[in-house]
C-alpha cells in the first residue's frame, strides 16, 4: 500500500477502531470463541465481541501455523476493515531450532554468527504466522543476581550494540520492507530495566545520565541504526518514572534523539502496572499518559482502548497522537505487506519442515561451540584418548540445558551431555554416576540428596582417570522473576567437586546457568573448566566436541563472574575513582573481605591454541595486527580493541571495549587484521551530549592470558 492509501485508511476509521489498533490481547482457541461476550476470556481482558475482532496485534506463546490461520481468518471476516493481525510471540533464542541463551551467545563474539542463527529463526517464525518477535533483549547487564541477565548480551555497550545490530538484521533482513522469510522484531526492555536495583526484577532504576547514555542507551541507539520495527518499554521506573508512561525518555530520547518512528509497545500490562507505581489509580489518567508518552500498543490491558475516547473527547488528549500511533501500527503492516496478502510466510509444509531440521540444528552447534568459554585448563582438555570417562553431576543427563525463553520446540528435545559425549565415543566407554537431578531453587533443601555418587564398581573407578562433572543451576531458576540472592552451586554440588578431585582423578567441570555464578568454591578442585551456559537444542553435541578436541573453545565471557554475590554488581569498564583499588592500602576503594576483581573478567576465555600479537603499527587512521596461531590447533580467536582515555573533562572507565574481530587460523597460519581508528572511539556522552575532548588515549588488546597489552599512546586531537 502506498503511504497515501494508508493515510486514507487511517481517516476511514472510527475512534473506537483507532483504539482497537493500538489494543493487543491473546487468540481464543476455537472453542473459546463461541464463549464471546457472555464470559469472555481473562486471555481478551473483557474485550466485546466487535472489539475482539478489531484488535490490532496478538500474543501467541506457542505459535502454529494453523492456528494462525484460523485466527487471522476469522478476524479477517469480521474487521470492519479488514486490516490483517499481527502476530507476536517471544522468540529469544529460537523458535523450533533452540539456540543458545543469548548471554551465552555474546560470548561468541561472532556478530555474523549470531545475525545467521537469527535467520533461521525468522523463518521459523514466519512460517509459523508470526510477524514479530519480542527480541533482542538488549538490556546492558551488570548484575548476576538479575536473572534476565541470561536474555541479554551481557556488560558491554559495545559488545551489545554490535549484537543488536547483527540481530536486528538476522530477523528483518536489510530492505525496506520485510519479505516473507523474516519478520519484525522488537527490541526490550526500554530503558535501563537491567539497572534494577539489588538485580530484584521489576525494581527501580536510578541511572545517572552519565550511565544512561555512555552504558545503557548505545544498543538501543544501534537497533534503531539498523532500523528496529518495534521497541518494548521496561516495567522499571527510571529516575522515578515508569517507563511505560516516561514521556522525556520514550518522546524526547527515543523518537526525538534516537530518531525511532517505528512502533513502541508496553510490556505485559505495564501501564496498568503505573497504578501500583503509585502514579495514579486513574485508568483515563495511565492511558492519557500512555498515549502522550508515545505509546503505540498496550499489552495484553484495555486501559488506552476503555478510557482514550474520553481522554480525546475530554481533551486530556489531542486525537492527533491516536493517529500518529495508529499510523505507525498500519505502517508496519504494511512493511510486512500484510495488506497485500495477510498470511504471508505463513505455510504448513514449511512449518513442518523446521521441525528437528539438520541444518539448523548444524548452525545452533556452530554458535554453541563458540560460545561456551573455557576458562580454566591445566593440560587436561582436550581429551585425547578416547579412555573410559567417569561422568557425573546433576545436569549430566538432563535434557533441560537448552535455556529458558525457548517455549515451541517439538521432540526430540536438547541433546543432554551424556548424549552428547556417547555420540564421540560410545555409551560403553562412560561411566555414568547415577547422580540426583538438578532442583528448582525452592525444592534445594526438601529434595537434593546427601550422597556423593561414586561408581558402583571398584574397578570401574580405577580404571578412569578422568571426571567430568555437570553442575549449574536449574534453567527455571534463571530468566524472568528469577532474582537470586545465592549465586553459589549448592553445597551438594560443590562437595562433589571437591571430592572427586580428592579420589586423585582430573576434575573436568562443566557450569551451566544462566548467569554468571560464583563459581569460587569449585574452581579449585577443577583442573579444567568450560563455562557452558545454556547452549540450545544440541547442547551436549557442541560441549563433547569442545571436550574432545573436535572444536577449538573461543567463548569470550560477556559478563564478568564475580567472587562472590557481594561484589554485584561488577563490571570491567568501570571508572577509576580517587582512590584506586590497592591491594596493599586499606584506604583505596576496595573491599576489606574480598578483591575487587572478578575471578574471570569480561572478554576472558582460553583456546587449546596460542595466538601471537605480531608487528602492530598505530597511525592516525588505523592499527594493524599480525595475529599468527602458534599452537597446535586450528582455531578462532577475538582481538579485542580497548581505550583508556585520560585528561577529559569527565572520568572516563578504566578501558572500554571499542572494537572486535573473530578471525580463524589454522594451525601456524598468520593473518593481517586493521582496526580504523574513528571520532567515536574517544568520544563520551556529557551532559547527555556527544563530546570529543583533547586528551591523551592510551590502546590495549587484551591477550589470551587475560593480561591487557598496551599498544600505543595517542594523541586525540579535535
Ligand atoms: C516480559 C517480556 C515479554 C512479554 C510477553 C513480559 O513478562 O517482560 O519480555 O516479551 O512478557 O511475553
Amino acid at each position: 500500500m502506498k503511504e497515501t492509501e494508508l493515510k486514507k485508511l487511517l481517516d476511514s476509521m472510527t475512534l473506537e477502531e483507532k483504539l482497537c489498533q493500538m489494543t493487543q490481547c491473546e487468540p481464543l482457541k476455537a472453542d473459546e470463541e463461541k464463549s464471546l461476550g457472555v464470559n469472555p476470556d481473562i486471555k481478551t481482558k473483557g474485550l466485546t465481541e466487535k472489539q475482539y475482532y478489531s484488535v490490532g496485534s496478538m500474543i501467541v506463546y506457542v505459535p502454529k501455523a494453523a492456528d494462525l490461520r484460523r485466527v487471522q481468518k476469522e478476524h479477517l471476516k469480521r474487521d470492519p476493515h479488514k486490516i490483517p493481525l499481527l502476530f507476536m510471540s517471544d522468540v529469544l533464542h529460537g523458535k523450533e531450532t533452540v539456540f543458545p541463551i543469548p548471554l551465552a551467545m555474546g560470548c561468541s563474539f561472532n556478530t555474523e554468527l549470531l545475525k545467521e542463527c537469527y535467520e533461521v529463526s525468522a523463518e521459523e517464525c514466519a512460517a509459523s504466522g508470526v510477524h514479530t518477535v519480542f527480541a533482542p533483549a538488549i538490556d546492558l547487564s551488570r548484575d548476576a543476581r538479575w536473572g534476565r541477565s541470561m536474555e541479554s548480551f551481557g556488560e558491554d555497550p559495545c559488545l551489545s550494540s554490535r549484537m543488536a545490530g547483527a540481530a536486528v538484521t538476522g530477523f528483518q533482513g536489510n530492505g525496506d520492507t520485510i519479505d516473507e522469510n523474516h519478520v519484525s522484531c522488537c527490541a526490550k526492555h526500554y530503558l535501563g530495566y537491567g539497572a534494577v536495583t539489588g538485580g530484584r526484577d521489576y525494581n527501580c532504576a536510578e541511572i545517572s545520565d552519565n550511565e544512561l547514555y555512555n552504558y545503557y542507551l548505545p544498543s538501543f541507539k544501534a537497533a534503531v541504526e539498523n532500523n528496529v520495527s518495534m521497541i518494548m518499554t521496561s516495567f522499571n521506573t527510571l529516575n522515578g518514572v515508569p517507563m511505560t508512561v516516561n514521556e522525556h525518555a520514550n518522546r524526547q530520547i527515543l523518537r526525538g534523539d534516537l530518531g525511532f518512528d517505528g512502533v513502541l509497545i508496553s510490556d505485559y500490562n505495564s501501564l496498568g502496572e503505573c497504578e501500583n507505581h503509585g502514579i495514579s489509580s486513574s485508568s483515563e489518567k495511565l492511558a492519557e499518559l500512555g498515549i502522550k508518552a508515545t505509546l503505540d500498543i498496550e499489552m495484553m490491558n484495555t486501559l488506552i482502548l476503555n478510557n482514550g475516547e474520553k481522554s480525546v473527547k475530554g481533551g486530556a488528549v489531542d486525537e492527533e497522537y491516536i493517529d500518529s500511533a495508529v499510523l505507525r501500527i498500519l505502517r508496519l503492516k504494511n512493511k510486512l505487506g500484510l495488506f497485500e496478502d495477510p498470511f504471508k510466510g505463513l505455510s504448513e509444509e514449511k512449518e513442518e519442515s523446521f521441525f528437528n531440521n539438520l541444518k539448523s540444528r548444524e548452525k545452533s552447534r556452530e554458535i554453541a561451540e563458540q560460545s561456551a568459554v573455557l576458562l580454566k585448563n591445566s593440560g587436561v582438555l582436550p581429551l585425547k584418548s578416547f579412555e573410559k570417562i567417569w561422568l557425573c553431576g546433576p545436569l549430566s543427563v538432563s535434557e533441560e540445558v537448552g535455556g529458558e525463553w525457548a517455549f515451541s520446540m517439538q521432540k526430540p528435545y536438547n541433546v543432554s551431555l551424556f548424549e552428547g559425549i556417547s555420540n564421540i565415543i560410545g555409551k560403553e566407554n562412560i561411566i555414568l554416576s547415577k547422580t540426583d537431578k538438578i532442583y528448582r531453587i525452592e525444592d534445594i533443601d526438601s529434595k537434593e540428596k546427601e550422597d556423593i555418587p561414586y561408581p558402583e564398581s571398584a574397578d570401574e573407578f580405577e580404571n578412569c582417570k578422568t571426571c567430568i562433572i555437570a553442575v549449574g543451576e536449574h534453567m527455571g531458576d534463571t530468566g524472568e522473576a528469577s532474582s537470586k540472592t545465592n549465586i553459589r552451586l549448592t553445597k551438594n554440588q560443590a562437595e562433589l567437586v571437591k571430592k572427586v578431585k580428592q579420589s586423585g582423578k582430573k576434575t573436568v567441570v562443566i557450569v551451566f546457568s544462566g548467569r554468571p555464578l560464583d563459581i569460587s568454591d569449585i574452581e579449585p578442585y577443577s583442573d579444567a573448566l568450560i563455562y557452558a551456559w545454556y547452549l540450545g537444542c544440541e547442547s551436549g553435541n557442541a560441549l563433547a566436541r569442545l571436550i574432545f578436541g573436535l572444536s577449538n573453545p573461543s567463548g569470550k565471557l560477556a559478563m564478568s563472574l564475580p567472587r562472590c554475590v557481594g561484589q554485584c554488581p561488577i563490571y570491567y569498564n568501570h571508572l577509576n575513582t580517587g582512590r584506586p583499588y590497592n591491594k596493599t592500602n586499606r584506604f583505596s576503594c576496595g573491599y576489606t573481605d574480598c578483591e575487587n576483581e572478578p575471578l574471570f573478567s569480561f572478554g576472558f576465555g582460553l583456546s587449546y591454541t596460542e595466538f601471537r600479537y605480531e608487528d602492530i603499527s598505530v597511525n592516525k587512521n588505523e592499527i594493524k595486527i599480525k595475529v599468527k596461531n602458534t599452537g597446535d590447533f586450528d582455531g578462532f580467536e577475538t582481538i579485542q580493541l580497548y581505550v583508556s582515555l585520560k585528561d577529559t573533562s569527565v572520568s572516563q572507565p578504566v578501558k572500554a571495549l571499542k572494537d572486535f574481530k573473530k578471525i580463524f587460523l589454522k594451525s601456524g597460519e598468520e593473518k593481517e587484521i586493521t582496526f580504523k581508528i574513528n571520532k567515536d572511539m574517544f568520544s563520551f556522552y556529557k551532559n547527555k551530549v556527544k563530546t570529543l575532548e583533547k586528551c591523551s588515549a592510551v590502546l590495549f588488546l587484551r591477550a589470551q592470558s587475560g593480561e591487557f597489552i598496551k599498544i600505543s599512546d595517542f594523541e586525540v586531537c579535535l
